[in-house]
């Protein structure tokens, strides 16, 4: 952390504008147009790379997390990246560690709902993370909406001093969210996964036409559980700025979906357009 702190005072002391992205490594396109941003706005860029223990509910995925961090600092290395912040856990969690930052708004629901404690982790370890940066701006993605909305409220509610900003998800060429835990699916599960983001861009296309959302939302659970999805955590319609789950896209919304495929559980999430009133 003394290296990132004098790196950054030394940027700011000349008067340089400073941006992060804090990441968990196992690093895709995805990331890495959040890094691209973050060079294109700012004048010195930083990745940080941990994975965040306090995030994680079941043992078991994270000990599965992808993890090479040779290859994601080689990546932004390559991309231009000028500072990689790779601590260890007992840097940032050291014995005794003892406060947990957690919001009472937007965590109840949708993922909050299905991994409890989970945005505790995350806001917990974006807080230091920010808070250890001292950036100007930090980037974060649209993939994990709600992840993004919890950040920019504690940031807001703690008068944190970075702007967050948000990036549009990265897909593959068939639609489907770049992910790290993408390399878990297998051969059959890769071709079925693109069915999440498919249902998701057609019940948007059709909320905006008006409609009711409830056989919407039920229509499209039941057509992913009969392509073979293991479990479909949620598929719902929800206000994009305070996550209130809707019955009709009278509002700026967003339709969030999470469902799994044996052990890998993929989240994913789009922008509704505003449904015309025909009042
Ligand atoms: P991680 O899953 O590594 O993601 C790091 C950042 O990359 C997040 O802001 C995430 O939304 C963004 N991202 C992931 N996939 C993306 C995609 N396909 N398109 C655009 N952006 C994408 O999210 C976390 O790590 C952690 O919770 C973290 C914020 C680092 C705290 O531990």
């Amino acid at each position: 952390m003394d290296e990132l702190r004098r790196a950054v005072g030394g940027w700011r002391r000349a008067g340089l504008s400073v941006g992060v992205v804090p990441t968990m490594g196992g690093l895709h396109d995805g990331h890495l147009a959040l890094v691209r941003r973050s060079i294109a706005e700012c004048e010195r860029s930083i990745a940080t790379l941990f994975v965040n223990p306090k995030q994680f509910g079941q043992a078991g995925d994270l000990t599965a997390y992808p993890r090479d961090e040779a290859r994601d600092a080689a990546l932004l290395q390559e991309v231009g990246a000028d500072l990689l912040f790779a601590p260890g856990v007992e840097e940032m969690y050291p014995t005794g560690f003892a406060t947990t930052v957690s919001l009472a708004t937007l965590t109840d629901d949708l993922e909050g709902r299905h991994r409890p404690g989970h945005f505790d982790g995350v806001s917990t370890v974006v807080t230091k993370l920010l808070l250890q940066a001292g950036a100007d701006v930090a980037y974060f993605g649209e993939k994990d909406y709600q992840q993004y909305l919890v950040v920019a409220k504690m940031v807001r509610d703690l008068d944190i001093p970075t702007r967050i900003q948000a990036v549009e998800t990265v897909r593959e060429a068939d639609g489907l969210a770049m992910s790290s835990r993408n390399v878990h699916l297998s051969e059959a599960e890769r071709r079925l996964a693109p069915l999440l983001a498919e249902l998701l861009r057609e019940v948007a296309a059709a909320l905006g036409e008006g409609g009711e959302s409830a056989p919407l939302l039920q229509d499209a659970v039941a057509r992913l559980q009969a392509a073979g999805f293991d479990e479909v955590d949620y598929f719902e319609l929800a206000d994009a700025r305070d996550l209130t789950l809707l019955a009709r896209a009278d509002r700026p919304a967003r339709l969030l979906a999470a469902a799994r495929l044996s052990n890998t559980r993929l989240i994913d999430n789009v922008p509704v357009p505003a449904a015309c009133s025909s009042t």
